[in-house]
């Protein structure tokens, strides 16, 4: 059957009706990869699997929130949607704003969104607001010109985007057959892992799994309002996708961590990296910085022992590679070779990199 998109997937589970319309990409239906070459570097005492959200129409997981918020926006006579972005949800939005013909305002901070992001929110037409100011700064600006002007705000406080969201996790229990033991997902906001414990908790009460999963969610060491307990107000990292000191789902996620049996913790920039090319090194998967401190912090705390042998552990990773050209090639001084066109040199540089 051809897939069209997770409104009609999973229509009984989503806040539409018959009569809803869906503006839909086909988002969601993304591989869940076993790893292989980094679980033996670990000595193979776990399952480790990578749902890989960088798949999406737009390459990251706010996709699968934009396709309700913007299908409820157009269903509610709006004409125009508005977010404050850190590059992911305003690329996205952009997208879906232009699948059903209205209009996208996007605020974004000035210098700090990666450049794949900054090129698919223009390209899709959307109207870019940069601000000297950082997401936070943004958010609180969002919300106030929302009251004074005729824009539906799709950011995660729009309770459509973390239906949609949700339906990640239908997907895994469905793959899996059962839930994972640990979910790893980046955290800036905090609005995709509560998405997520609402999916598994459905689910769970469907009789779909037999339990639900530990929720760990894992910041930037810079910008980890959640592993220090208060708001951060200069937040900083690589990971320009979560530099976010101030999240909007601060309750929800803070009780997702509670009802689960989790936790929250960090990794610095440097350990993200890292990770980030591991993954691609060792397993041919490309995400953007934001997206390995899952991985990142599963790793550690498969080191330290803190995860019981034979786990089956799931980290999600929210966006593409592709997002963030230029801290990729950064980390890559010496992967250009150059010669002249002929047979000896291409001959030579072959074998001199065997
Ligand atoms: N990973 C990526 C790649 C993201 O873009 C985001 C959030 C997150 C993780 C964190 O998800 O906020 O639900 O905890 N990006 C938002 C944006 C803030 O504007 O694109 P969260």
């Amino acid at each position: 059957m051809r897939y069209t998109g997770l409104i009609e997937r999973y229509q009984s589970k989503l806040p539409v009706t018959d009569a809803t319309r869906p503006i839909s990409l086909g988002e969601g239906n993304t591989p869940l990869i076993q790893l292989q070459n980094i679980a033996t570097m670990l000595g193979k005492k776990h399952k480790i699997y990578i749902k890989y959200e960088g798949l999406n129409p737009t390459g990251s997981f706010k996709d699968r929130g934009m396709t309700m918020a913007v299908t409820k926006a157009v269903e509610s006579g709006s004409k125009a949607i508005i977010c404050a972005s850190t590059g992911n949800t305003s690329a996205s939005a952009a997208a879906y704003a232009a699948r059903a013909g209205i209009k996208a305002f996007v605020v974004i901070p000035e210098g700090k969104i990666a450049l794949g992001k900054l090129a698919q929110a223009m390209i899709h037409g959307a109207v870019i607001i940069q601000i000297k100011g950082n997401f936070d700064d943004g958010m609180r600006l969002v919300k106030e010109v929302a009251e004074h002007a005729p824009v539906s705000i799709v950011n995660s406080i729009n309770p459509f985007r973390l239906q949609g969201q949700k339906t990640a996790a239908f997907e895994i229990i469905e793959e899996l057959g059962n839930a994972p033991d640990y979910h790893y997902l980046p955290v800036g906001n905090a609005g995709n892992i509560s998405a997520h414990w609402m999916g598994y908790k459905e689910y769970h009460s469907d009789g779909k799994s037999n339990h639900t999963p530990k929720m760990v969610g894992y910041q930037a060491a810079g910008s980890a309002p959640f592993v220090i307990g208060s708001m951060v107000d200069n937040p900083e990292t690589i990971a320009t996708a979560i530099r976010i000191g101030h999240p909007q789902s601060w309750d929800l996620a803070q009780k997702v961590i509670k009802e689960s049996n989790g936790w929250f913790d960090a990794r610095t920039d440097a350990q993200i990296l890292t990770t980030q090319k591991l993954l691609t090194e060792k397993e041919g998967i490309f995400c953007e910085p934001a997206s390995s401190v899952s991985l990142s912090g599963a790793i550690a705390d498969i080191k330290t022992g803190k995860i019981p042998q034979k786990s089956t552990i799931v980290c999600t990773l929210t966006g593409h590679g592709l997002k963030d050209p230029d801290t990729a090639i950064s980390q890559c001084t010496d992967a250009i070779i150059n010669i002249n066109p002929t047979i000896d040199e291409v001959r030579d540089a072959i074998l001199n990199n065997m």
